[in-house]
């Protein structure tokens, strides 16, 4: 999916958004979204558990879920998302090191229906996704150690995503974590055209407001 640099994908993610009222919240961001993302950790390789599949089973929603796999196993992970219509699915560069891996499970991904991207956490480097950046739908950028929301932005980050936007002009290049109306100016300039956003939108009364403001950030 090609978005021209001048458009963004708001991307939220139900990470911190109250749990117990599930479809309540999701039905609040509902016409203002683009996309949502629910976060998938094992707390093995990152020091949380979060939510699965049965999570989203009987969510009611027309946007695009967006899955981040944050599993040391992304490969085995791929079906149950499939069968509750993942649109886009996006593992970790870290939790899978052989390039043969990486290509099968890419090539998976879209045989099960969906767009395929590859996350990088804030420490490594663009060069670990030289091998596949050319086939991927989205690259995720993380902007905070993944694990937890509600987290600082780290901005020495953004030097990654603008060296990504002048090599790949057209690739959907994703950030997350620690994004509000502040830090997503920064993230546009460096060429980030899909925010992933859990607090500032999911602590916010007005998220009509919240989503508009990251939008024209
Ligand atoms: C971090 C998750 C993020 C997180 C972002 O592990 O991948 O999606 O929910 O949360 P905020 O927007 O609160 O930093």
């Amino acid at each position: 999916m090609v978005v021209p640099a001048h458009s963004v994908l708001i991307t939220p993610s139900i990470l911190s958004c109250n749990l117990a009222r599930l479809q309540e919240e999701v039905d609040s961001i509902e016409k203002y979204a683009d996309w949502l993302q629910v976060d998938v950790m094992d707390g093995h390789f990152v020091p949380n558990l979060s939510m699965g599949a049965p999570v989203v089973k009987h969510l009611k929603t027309k946007l695009p879920l967006d899955i981040h796999l944050m599993v040391s196993n992304p490969h085995e992970r791929l079906k149950e998302f499939f069968a509750v219509g993942a649109k886009h699915i996006t593992f970790h560069a870290e939790a899978v090191a052989s390039t043969g891996e990486r290509k099968d499970i890419i090539s998976d991904i879209r045989k099960g229906g969906a767009g395929a991207g590859i996350a990088l956490n804030p420490g490594t480097p663009i060069s670990v996704i030289d091998d596949v950046v050319h086939e991927v739908d989205l690259v995720l950028v993380m902007s905070v150690h993944p694990g937890f929301s509600g987290q600082k932005f780290m901005s020495e980050v953004l030097g990654k995503v603008t060296a990504l936007r002048k090599a790949h002009p057209e690739l959907m290049i994703q950030m997350d974590g620690g994004i509000d109306s502040i830090t997503a100016k920064e993230c546009r300039k460096a060429g980030a055209n899909n925010l992933v956003s859990a607090s500032y939108i999911f602590s916010a009364q007005d998220r009509k407001a919240a989503i508009a403001a990251l939008r024209s950030a």
